[in-house]
């Protein structure tokens, strides 16, 4: 599959949160981090603005719950208007049933796994799943560094795609840059979230089309 970059508008004003969504016109997704100051130590945005941001752009919104309870919340966002809704499987209690319940209202269903989190027990669940997000930092804050210790499990979660057979995106989130992108596509990913390496450039559409082509290369 070709590469798709998700745009983070964590990294953006949120003063001026339409605007900087359409500054990524030609994203394939824009990524919206939804944090309570529980899974993670950071708030940042709930449903309603999802809700508006939706109205505000023609990219299909992603949006990356590090909440607690999202059992509870993820439908909520899919009638928000997100197209893909991704839920830690560390705060889920019943992961099957979350995401056969996202995917029931009309949005593709991810899980993500924080950088502690191995795959290996997770293996059964993949065929319920539309994509899967592996956290390249500890998730809370945009602008860390890249952990190249995450290279291994890219490359072991492609493995378990290719042997089931199945039609997954592998998403990686967190430090991926011009200078990331390529390890990342390697190892086997294939949908780049990005924050500070769009937002922080002086032409975020551009930086998109950059990142796009080095990890197609
Ligand atoms: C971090 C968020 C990321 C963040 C990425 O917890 O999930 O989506 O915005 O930001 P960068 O690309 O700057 O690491
Ligand atoms: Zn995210």
């Amino acid at each position: 599959m070709a590469a798709q970059i998700s745009p983070s508008i964590l990294s953006a004003d949120f003063a001026r949160l339409a605007d900087e969504a359409r500054a990524v016109d030609g994203a394939d997704w824009l990524h919206v981090d939804v944090m309570d100051n529980h899974f993670v130590p950071n708030l940042t945005l709930g449903v309603p603005v999802v809700e508006s941001l939706a109205r505000a752009t023609d990219t299909p919104l992603d949006c990356h719950l590090m909440i607690e309870a999202p059992d509870r919340w993820a439908p909520q966002y899919v009638e928000a208007g997100a197209s893909s809704v991704t839920f830690h499987v560390e705060a889920a209690a019943a992961p099957v049933r979350l995401a056969r319940e996202i995917r029931a209202k009309g949005a593709r269903a991810s899980m993500a796994l924080k950088p502690a989190t191995p795959i290996e027990p997770y293996e059964d669940l993949l065929p319920e799943l539309d994509m899967l997000l592996i956290m390249t930092v500890e998730p809370g804050f945009g602008g860390q560094a890249f952990l190249d210790i995450m290279l291994p499990k890219i490359r072991r979660t492609r493995e378990l795609i290719a042997k089931h057979g199945l039609e997954l995106w592998l998403q990686v989130d967190g430090g991926v840059s011009a200078e990331t992108i390529e390890r990342c596509a390697e190892a086997g990913a294939d949908v780049f979230v990005a924050g500070s390496a769009v937002y922080g450039a002086s032409d975020p559409a551009e930086a998109v089309r950059a990142l796009r082509s080095q990890a197609d290369e």
